[in-house]
């Protein structure tokens, strides 16, 4: 039906008779005799010269056979890549009338995400949801292209499962032929892709399409997809290699530039200078450590088990009603307050605390925060793990630029421990999920209880871009024996992991190699290559903050029938 598409035709073109289809981007008569149409198809926008256009409306589908000519002086437009041409001599044909279109297509208005999810069609046909579609389509061929090179074997595991333990919520299907039976859609492939390395595939990879029940964030849809792999005999080095490499080349697909090699930082001192597991190392704000400094401090709110702070270069313009709003958010994040200093032309500090710091605490926080006269800086005492927190949070606050700012920032982080902390009943709050292989060194500990428990070290490493956690994985446990004692040590009993993963510890009673793997969000890499600040735009049909469908209008009721035919019966709605 066409020779070229719109947004391709350039100067070169001009005396060739084209055919072209699309959308009517605009319309616009010049009296009687003479009018204009911004032709739109995938790659871009055209004019086309008409008579008139009298009978064509916003969104009509045409096909126009024309002359390409170079526009007169004074009207090319520079803006756009076609904006030296335009079609004249036109014949149209209207292949499809539309209604009016339910909002403006113009990229620069923003329109309620309901609306624009309803008419999800009508929306992708907008410039950035093309770009979003082709470059999420060029990281999956780039993905798979260097996974392939490095030996790894696509295969596809089930989407109907017994249930998987990354630690949300599961998705169910009711069974129709054994009522009252539910299968579990898969949260990931993790338990099949172990099992695929106990059955000698080597190297398995998938672009696989995960669920989990969990709620809506930027980040965070009901579906979404990762690239999932696992290999056999291979040290985490070797696993963070080949995820590097296929990271690296689906950004160089995207960008035109391969990333220089990713640096690493272990989950230490990740806690400890950024106060998060997936530090946004685009910029500084970094944390610094004041405990010993205060260890013998006559200053009550000092006196804890960590005090640490953040310098805030140019910051003492902050007005007390700012740092009071500050002061508020970090008590909502669970600190007990936020102590503020404004560093003064003489280097004296302003503050409602310096009463209570001796000259030499003075001089010391001056010289451990590198304070120079203009800074702000803020100060937590807490718990360890509360202060970190808290500084973490506030420093994203402070510093963090857009999604679409400051270039990209890989970051390894290795050495995480088993367990990130105790929960208030005392529980270990897992930091993977329970197939990740402890440090070898550290296997005795697995026997012991509570704090000890924490100094458990296992191998398990993430992948953080600019903030985000884009993916994680770990050096598997492989052995049933050691299994057991770590789902022990998880606190899941031995019934319930029996009939949970007996197939899986059966499985590594039948011969399993030692095996590694990692998964990471496609739509996260996707969304950061193309600077979204939401998962939703990388994706063609998602769900809404609520979880719905408004196009389709899932989730719905099903017939009474078909629920028969499950065996199953409603119970009435909560509200
Ligand atoms: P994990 O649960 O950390 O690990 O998931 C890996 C990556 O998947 C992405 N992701 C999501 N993306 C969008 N919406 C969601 N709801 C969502 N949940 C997770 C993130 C995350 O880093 N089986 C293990 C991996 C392994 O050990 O090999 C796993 O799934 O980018
Ligand atoms: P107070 O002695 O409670 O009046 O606190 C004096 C100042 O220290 C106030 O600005 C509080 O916000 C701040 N503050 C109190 N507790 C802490 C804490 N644990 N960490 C940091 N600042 C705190």
């Amino acid at each position: 039906m066409r020779t070229d598409y719109c947004g391709e035709l350039r100067g070169e073109d001009s005396g060739r008779t084209v055919s072209l289809c699309g959308w009517v981007s605009r319309r616009r008569e010049h009296g009687e005799h003479l009018a204009f149409i911004d032709l739109r198809d995938h790659t871009g926008i055209v004019q086309v010269v008409v008579d008139h256009a009298h009978d064509i409306r916003s969104e009509y589908v045409l096909r126009v056979t024309g002359k390409v000519r170079m526009r007169p002086e004074g009207t090319r437009n520079p803006n756009l890549p076609t904006g030296d041409v335009e079609v004249c001599d036109c014949e149209v044909e209207t292949l499809s009338r539309a209604e009016p279109p339910p909002f403006p297509l113009d990229e620069r208005l923003e329109t309620d995400e309901n609306i624009r999810l309803k008419y999800r069609y009508v929306d992708l046909r907008r410039e950035r949801m093309q770009r979003n579609l082709r470059v999420r389509a060029k990281v999956n061929s780039a993905i798979r292209r260097s996974m392939e090179q490095q030996g790894f074997v696509e295969i596809e595991t089930p989407m109907l499962i017994a249930n998987t333990p990354e630690g949300a919520r599961d998705f169910v299907v009711p069974s129709r032929l054994k009522p009252g039976s539910f299968y579990a859609l898969p949260q990931s492939p993790q338990l099949f892709k172990q099992l695929c390395m106990v059955g000698g595939v080597d190297r398995y990879y998938q672009i696989a399409r995960c669920l989990r029940d969990e709620d809506l964030r930027a980040d965070r849809q009901f579906e979404f997809t990762q690239l999932d792999a696992e290999a056999s005999f291979v040290s985490q080095v070797d696993v963070r290699e080949f995820i590097t490499n296929a990271v690296a080349s689906a950004t160089e697909a995207v960008t035109g530039q391969r990333p220089a090699e990713f640096p690493s930082i272990t989950w230490h001192d990740a806690m400890e200078r950024y106060g998060t597991d997936k530090p946004d190392i685009r910029f500084g704000l970094e944390l610094i450590e004041l405990t010993g400094l205060f260890a013998h401090t006559e200053f009550k709110v000092f006196q804890a088990d960590c005090v640490k702070g953040i310098r805030v270069p140019g910051g003492a313009d902050h007005t007390r009603k700012q740092l009071d709003a500050l002061t508020e958010k970090v008590k909502l994040w669970g600190a007990k307050g936020l102590v503020w200093l404004k560093v003064e032309e003489d280097l004296s500090l302003n503050s409602p605390i310096t009463k209570f710091l001796s000259d030499a605490e003075t001089e010391n926080l001056l010289g451990a925060m590198d304070a120079e006269a203009g800074d702000l800086l803020l100060i937590v005492a807490d718990r360890r793990a509360t202060a970190r927190h808290v500084l973490g949070l506030l420093r994203l606050e402070l510093g963090r630029p857009p999604v679409a700012e400051g270039g990209l920032h890989f970051l390894w982080v290795v050495d995480f421990p088993l367990f990130e902390d105790l929960d208030e009943e005392g529980l270990p709050v897992p930091a993977h999920h329970p197939f990740t292989m402890p440090k070898e060194e550290d296997l005795a500990l697995l026997d012991s209880e509570g704090k000890g428990l924490l100094e458990i070290r296992a191998q398990a490493y993430d992948l953080v871009l600019n903030g985000w956690e884009l993916g994680s994985g770990s050096v598997r446990v492989h052995r049933p024996d050691i299994q057991q004692k770590v789902f022990d040590a998880w606190g899941i009993a031995r019934p319930d992991a029996e009939q949970r993963f007996g197939f899986l510890l059966d499985a590594f009673g039948y011969g399993a190699p030692p095996h590694a793997g990692f998964a990471f969000g496609i739509d996260r890499l996707v969304a950061i290559l193309v600077g979204e600040e939401n998962i939703r735009e990388v994706i063609a049909f998602p769900k809404t903050q609520t979880g719905g469908d408004p196009l389709t209008e899932a989730p719905m009721e099903i017939a009474p029938d078909h629920l028969t035919d499950l065996g199953l019966r409603l119970l009435p709605h909560k509200s």
